[in-house]
Formats: C-alpha cells, structure tokens, sequence
C-alpha cells in the first residue's frame, strides 16, 4: 500500500466487533493505524481482540473517577499519549463533555446503530420496530457536544422483516455496520471528508444528505 496510513485511537466498552472489521480491513486494505484500543470496562471483550491483533489496549474504569470531568481528564491524557489523528468511537458508552468534544473536534466519529438523526441514544432496534418502521440502519457521524447528534457522512440501510425481534434486526444491522465503519474511516483516511464550519464536506463540497453504502449483495 503506497499510501501513508492515518493513525487512530479506538474506544471501546464491549464486544468490539466494529473494532475487529477495523482491525481486519486495517490489516488488509484501509490506510489506517490503530495505535491503541482504549475501554473503560475492564472485562470489554474487545480488548481481547486488540491482544490478538497486537494492538496495545488500556482500561480506564470510569467508576473509579469522582466524576466525569476527571474521568475524561484522564482519558485525554491517555489518548492523546498515542498522538492519534482519528478518535474511532465502536460501541464506546460513554456520554461525553463539550469540553472533551472539542478538544476532538472533527476528528471523532461515532458508530450508531439507527438511521440518524431518527432514534438517538438506547434502544434503537426496539423503538425502530416499535414505530412500525419498514426500514432501520446504521449511521457514522462526527461527533458534537450532543448525543448521537453530531453530522452524519454514511449511513446503511436494513430492510425491517416482518417477523423481525429486536435481536434479529440488531444482529442484521451490526452485520452491515462491520461494512460501513471501515468505509466510513477510508473516507476519512483519504482526507475525502471533512468538519468544516459543523457541516460535513465531501471532497471539498458540501455535503446535503448522507453518502448512502450500496446495499451488499
Ligand atoms: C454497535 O451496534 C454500535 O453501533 C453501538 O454499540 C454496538 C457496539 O457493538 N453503539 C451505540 O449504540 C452508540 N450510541 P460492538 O462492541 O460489537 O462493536
């Protein structure tokens, strides 16, 4: 690969599949370098995936911080010890400060599992079913001071089955998100998408919708 590759910190709380589509498109043909894997759950199986990949991980358990200013204090210094250019959020569940957003700023993206801005925050192949939706998805977004708010670059679409469940329809949706997260980032590692001004620009121009990924097939 003749392209120089972008380094980046991954934060995780758990399983750590997006992580491991990373890891695996990371080892074949995604520009990018993940310096370290960061959890704030010490049993996040994720981590067991950055040992496998020899990706150095750190656990910082926000429940032994008296609040979360100096929980993210702490989780700053940590990643910015790894001089990453990306913050890479897969499944990382942790609302975050303004002040910690901006010291980010455009250069933290998010994986949601809903077609923003419908259904931020939990639950979101429940109330997805809930409403009667036909279709649900996944979304990739800068990050901002407001929860699953920040704009949205790419998103993929998932057809609603009628005897979908929560469980069903989540497993489809992260199944597509192992393909969108490392789309999302090669966009980014080829400097193709940018924050500039709170609006997202695709290579140089305005972005008026969401980049759509072709559905698989
Ligand atoms: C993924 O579905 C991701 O979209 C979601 O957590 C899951 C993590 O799975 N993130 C959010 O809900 C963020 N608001 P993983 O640990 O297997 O990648």
């Amino acid at each position: 690969m003749s392209q120089p590759r972008v380094s980046a910190v991954v934060l995780i709380s758990g399983s750590g599949s997006n992580l491991q589509a990373l890891l695996d498109t990371a080892a074949s043909d995604l520009p990018l370098e993940i310096r370290a894997v960061i959890s704030n759950r010490a049993d996040a199986y994720g981590l067991e995936r950055a040992a496998e990949a020899c990706v150095p991980s750190r656990v910082l358990d926000h429940t032994r911080f008296p609040d979360r200013e100096t929980f993210e204090a702490a989780l700053a210094e940590l990643i910015d010890g790894f001089e990453p250019e990306l913050v890479l959020l897969a499944g990382f569940m942790r609302i975050l400060t303004p002040e910690f957003v901006a010291r980010y700023s455009g250069r933290m993206v998010n994986i949601h599992p809903a077609l923003l801005p419908a259904y931020p925050g939990l639950h979101t192949h429940r109330r997805c079913l809930e409403a009667g939706d036909t279709e649900h998805g996944a979304s990739i977004h800068f990050v901002t001071a407001e929860v699953d708010g920040g704009p949205v670059f790419l998103q993929v679409r998932v057809a609603v089955d009628e005897d979908d469940d929560a469980d069903s329809l989540a497993a489809r949706v992260l199944t597509q998100e192992h393909r969108l997260y490392p789309a999302a980032v090669r966009l980014l590692c080829e400097g193709r998408v940018r924050l500039h001004d709170g609006r997202v620009l695709l290579d140089g121009q305005p972005l008026a919708q969401p980049l759509q990924l072709e559905p698989a097939n």
